[in-house]
C-alpha cells in the first residue's frame, strides 16, 4: 500500500503506518502545497491512501487524479479543506481527528483573553524596547476577567473546556449560543442559552467562538454584529478564520466598537487583512492553537489509525462524510 503524506507530520502515526508495511511518501517541501503541486505528486504513483492537512484543498480536481485512493486523512479537527460531495461521489473515505486537540485549543483561547486583558505582548515589547524605567502606577493598565460574561458562540468539545476554565478559574458567567442546547454546560456550569448570536453579543464581555467553518457560519461576525457587541467587549477566534469577516474586525478595533481582539484563524491563511498587525489592542498567533506535543502526537496517531482501517477494508473511526 502506498501512502503520500502532503506535510510533515510527528512521528509517532508516521511509525504506525510503517509498522504496516506501507510505503510512505511524505511532501519535501516544508510548506503548504499548491493544488498544481498537490495533483502533480498524486499523479505520480497509485496512492491507496492520503494524509492531508487543511491547507490542502480536496476538491473533484485532485480526487480524479487519484483513482486508488480509499481515503483522505485530514491531519486536522476542521475539515472544511475538504470538497465533501466530490470525494464521497467516487466513494472514499474522509476522516478527522476529533477530541485530539480539545484541551489544547481550549487554553490557548483563554491564554489569548489573558494576554489582551492584560496586555501582556504591549508589556513584553515595551520591557524588550528598553522603555521600562520603573513602577509606574498608571502604565499598561487592562481589566480583570474575574466576574466577567462569556458569550460562547459553539458550545462543542472545546467550547464546553473553554467554559469550565473560565467558570472555574475566574468566576465569570456563561451564556452560550449555538444550534443545540448543551444541557452538560448549563447543569455543571450554570451556562444559559441564548435563543440568538444577538442576544450573546450584547451581554457577553468575552466573546469567543468554537463553530466548525461551513457556510452557515461563513461570516457569522460582520460590521452588524461588532455593531450589537459592547464597546468593552473583546473577541477571541481560535475557530476558523472566514467566521469572521476580517476587514469588519479591523474597523471595529480601530474604531473602538470592541475593545480588542485574541486571534489565532485569518480569512485567507496566511494573509492577513493589512492594518490588523499595525493595532495594540489585538493579538495575534498563527494558528497555533492545537500546537501542544500532546494534541499533534494525537492527531497523528488519529490521522494513521484512520489510514490503517481504510486500508485494512473497515470504516475508519472518525468518518465525516
Ligand atoms: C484543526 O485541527 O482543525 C486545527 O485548526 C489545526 O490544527
Amino acid at each position: 500500500m502506498k501512502i503520500f503524506v502532503t506535510r510533515t507530520i510527528p512521528e509517532v502515526g508516521l511509525a504506525m503506518l510503517r509498522e504496516k508495511g506501507y510505503e510512505i511518501d511524505i511532501s519535501p517541501k516544508n510548506r503548504p502545497l499548491t493544488k498544481r503541486e498537490l495533483i502533480k505528486f498524486l499523479k505520480k504513483k497509485p496512492y491507496d491512501a492520503v494524509v492531508t492537512t487543511l491547507s490542502d484543498e480536496i476538491d473533484e480536481k485532485v480526487v480524479a487524479v487519484a483513482p486508488n485512493v480509499k481515503i483522505f486523512s485530514n491531519y486536522a479537527v476542521g475539515f472544511n479543506n475538504f470538497d465533501l460531495k466530490a470525494i464521497g461521489d467516487k466513494n472514499i473515505f474522509a476522516t478527522n481527528t476529533p477530541g485530539t486537540s480539545d484541551e489544547s485549543v481550549a487554553e490557548h483561547a483563554v491564554s489569548l483573553m489573558l494576554a489582551v486583558a492584560h496586555r501582556i505582548v504591549e508589556g513584553d515589547q515595551f520591557v524588550r524596547d528598553g522603555k521600562y524605567t520603573g513602577w509606574d502606577p498608571m502604565l499598561l493598565t487592562g481589566f480583570d476577567l474575574r466576574g466577567l460574561t462569556l458569550g460562547l458562540v459553539g458550545a462543542g468539545a472545546i467550547g464546553k473546556h473553554v467554559a469550565a476554565i473560565c467558570k472555574n478559574g475566574f468566576g465569570m458567567n456563561i451564556v452560550y449560543f449555538d444550534i443545540a442546547r448543551n444541557e452538560e454546560i448549563e447543569k455543571n456550569l450554570g451556562a444559559r442559552f441564548a435563543t440568538d448570536i444577538n442576544q450573546l453579543l450584547s451581554e457577553a464581555d468575552v466573546v469567543s467562538l468554537h463553530t466548525p467553518l461551513c457556510p452557515s457560519t461563513e461570516h457569522l461576525l460582520n460590521a452588524e454584529h461588532f455593531a450589537k457587541m459592547k464597546k468593552t467587549a473583546i473577541l477571541i477566534n481560535t475557530s476558523r478564520g472566514p467566521v469572521v469577516d476580517e476587514k469588519a474586525l479591523l474597523e471595529a478595533l480601530k474604531n473602538g466598537t470592541i475593545r480588542a481582539a485574541g486571534i489565532d484563524v485569518y480569512e485567507k491563511e496566511p494573509e492577513i487583512t493589512r492594518g490588523l498587525t499595525k493595532l495594540d489592542n489585538v493579538v495575534l498567533t498563527p494558528h497555533t492553537a492545537s500546537a501542544t506535543q500532546i494534541a499533534r502526537d494525537g492527531m497523528s496517531k488519529i490521522a494513521a489509525s484512520n489510514v490503517i482501517a481504510a486500508l485494512e477494508g473497515q470504516v475508519p473511526p472518525n468518518v465525516v462524510k
